[in-house]
């Protein structure tokens, strides 16, 4: 772990303009730097840097946040990991502070398995090219039209047809089984207890992390026997849920073309990548997570599911889009010709057919389960009944309000039924929706509000008079109200960091490049204003309440709001 003395460290060593320029170029604007954003794509750049403020912010996606942050989405790493890699550069030692006893338990297992799985690659990659047995998976490959050097980039192997070969070979450098459990590379006979080598006579791809290291491997038969593919189980370091294969390979490219196409196999990937379509990922077997989905986002929010026509690819598509909706993400799907998969059709079209094709047939995720069902259905009134049933649940849990009208209008054309009938039943079919009402105050606070929260951010001689003013307790805005607290208990300091809601945090980057200029004079007066509205309101509510508990006749309430408004007399 990083102390915060080290962070700062860090921070002050660091210069945010510097090291974004390494990634996107910048030019001068007024006092800060601006260029086309890496998170999505722009044609005029609207995203920022700031070198006073050492932040960065895009208005247009609203993506932002210190230099860490940086690099934390670009490259696709933990918080730890760029603090390490800034640190690096500078020259700055990180002592790390003691870890617990389990943590260091967890993290030597976790570097074991990291050796072992880097050294079973080397062994698979060299019985794939040097030794003899491996001739036929080299010819497989080759038949296949991989090339040698896509053989060499993925680190493709093979696994001898043998029982105990890899087994024996990790032996010779460690005794320690227990680890070689662990790492997925054996298993142990339920009968007889022994152990044996999981991968055997299979074709090996092993998979990175996005920082190119080996957390697992998948295994392919070369003939027709069952289980076609292996994988390793869930160990330490992987896990099914949340790799996406590739994303090493794809991550610069994804942001770069700000597009990611999901496939849903090792060749799949492996063939496009060859072909020059190198912003993929493949889902290996399972179905698309959050996790998945989330690991994307970050890098652009423009995903194409490319599957195939067969049911199993239909249903795999259908299954995933609770959870782009659920991440807020538009996804589109593309459906190759029936008996085609990714890695079939661009052998056999290559690469403008196939982005020629994807470009024409992508549509929208949700358009192709409208189109879907009624080729399932049909359009008689039964028929329609069925559809509305199966697709009025994803319209339900839909959060932004457009989106939703839109699909409502979507589908109200499609079988054409009015928009008025199936709101009626949206309505009755959706209790509660809390996430709409939270997207809905994003903007509407307060301007005065507003203000003060920017002057808080960007002329810090004003908290001590806010403090004393108890002017954050006057705020209405849930929100704004919430920054306000952060910053009066952090003295604006690593602000985005103690701010765990991403939509705040976009809030308080934008905040802070609005570079108003503010004075102690100007500043206090602002004050005054918002406390005398603030004051005028309150008076008028108490009117309000009085008058409504004279009308209703509550006495109680009523002396306790008379006393009220003759303390205010007082304190005057
Ligand atoms: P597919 O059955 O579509 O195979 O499985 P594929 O990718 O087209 O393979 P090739 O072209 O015949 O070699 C898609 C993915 O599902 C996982 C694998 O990751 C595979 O790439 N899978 C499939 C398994 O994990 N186990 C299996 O038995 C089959
Ligand atoms: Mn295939």
């Amino acid at each position: 772990m990083l102390t915060e003395n080290k962070i700062n460290e860090i921070k002050e060593r660091t210069d945010i303009v510097e090291i974004i320029s390494e990634s996107v170029t910048l030019k001068k604007a007024g006092v800060n730097f601006k260029g086309l954003c890496p998170f999505h794509s722009e044609k005029t750049p609207s995203f920022t840097v700031s070198p006073a403020k050492q932040i960065f912010y895009c208005f247009g996606c609203g993506v932002g946040g210190d230099v860490f942050s940086f690099l934390e989405k670009y490259h696709g790493i933990t918080f730890s990991q760029a603090a390490e890699e800034l640190a690096n550069r500078y020259g700055i030692t990180i002592s790390k502070k003691p870890l617990t006893k389990q943590q260091k338990i967890e993290l030597t297992e976790q570097e074991k398995i990291f050796t072992i799985n880097e050294k079973t690659s080397s062994l698979f990659c060299q019985n794939l090219l040097k030794n003899q047995e491996g001739q036929k998976a080299l010819n497989y490959l080759i038949k296949r039209g991989i090339t040698k050097e896509t053989i060499n980039v993925f680190k493709l192997g093979f696994a001898l047809d043998s029982w105990d070969y890899t087994f024996k070979y990790l032996l010779k450098n460690s005794n320690d089984t227990n680890i070689i459990l662990k790492a997925g590379l054996i298993k142990k006979s339920d009968k007889s207890n022994k152990l044996y080598d999981r991968f055997r006579n299979r074709i090996i791809f092993p998979i990175f992390d996005v920082k190119n290291k080996i957390i697992g491997f998948g295994g392919r038969v070369l003939d027709d026997s069952m289980p076609k593919y292996l994988n390793s189980p869930e160990t330490p370091l992987y896990s099914k849920s949340h790799s996406l294969y590739g994303l090493n390979f794809a991550y610069q490219h994804i942001i770069k073309e700000n597009k990611a196409y999901i496939v849903e196999g090792y060749f799949d990937q492996i063939a496009l990548y060859q072909h020059n379509i190198k912003n993929v990922v493949a889902t290996l077997g399972t179905a698309l997570t959050s996790f998945h989905i989330r690991r994307l986002k970050v890098i652009t929010k423009n995903i194409i599911l490319v599957y195939d026509a067969d049911n199993a690819g239909i249903e795999a598509a259908k299954r995933s889009v609770p959870i782009f909706i659920q991440e807020n993400i538009e996804a589109k799907i593309v459906i190759l010709p029936k008996g085609e998969d990714p890695d079939s059709y661009i052998f056999k079209l290559g690469e403008d057919n196939f982005r020629d094709f994807a470009k024409k047939q992508a549509i929208n995720l949700f358009e192709f389960l409208v189109q879907h069902a009624t080729d399932k259905y049909s359009l008689s009134i039964n028929g329609k009944l069925a559809i509305i049933e199966e697709l009025l649940p994803i319209i339900v849990s839909i959060k932004e309000e457009i989106k939703k009208s839109l699909y409502i209008k979507y589908l109200s054309e499609v079988l054409n039924i009015k928009e008025s009938a199936l709101r009626e039943k949206i309505g009755k079919n959706s209790k509660t929706n809390k996430s709409v009402k939270q997207k809905k105050i994003i903007s509407d606070w307060d301007k005065v509000e507003e203000k003060i929260v920017v002057m808080m951010l960007n002329f810090q001689e004003i908290l001590d008079e806010i403090e004393k003013h108890d002017i954050v307790n006057m705020f209405e805005h849930p929100v704004l109200k919430d920054i306000a607290k952060k910053i009066l208990e952090n003295r604006g300091k690593d602000l985005i960091q103690k701010v765990d809601e991403e939509e705040k945090r976009g809030i308080i980057n934008s905040f802070f490049l609005k570079d108003e200029k503010w004075n102690l004079l100007g500043a206090k007066k602002l004050l005054n204003q918002f406390i005398l509205n603030f004051e005028k309101k309150r008076n008028l509510q108490l009117l309000k309440d009085i008058k409504e508990a004279q009308d209703s006749g509550d006495k109680k309430l009523l002396m306790e709001l008379l006393a009220k408004q003759r303390d205010k007399h007082l304190n005057k």
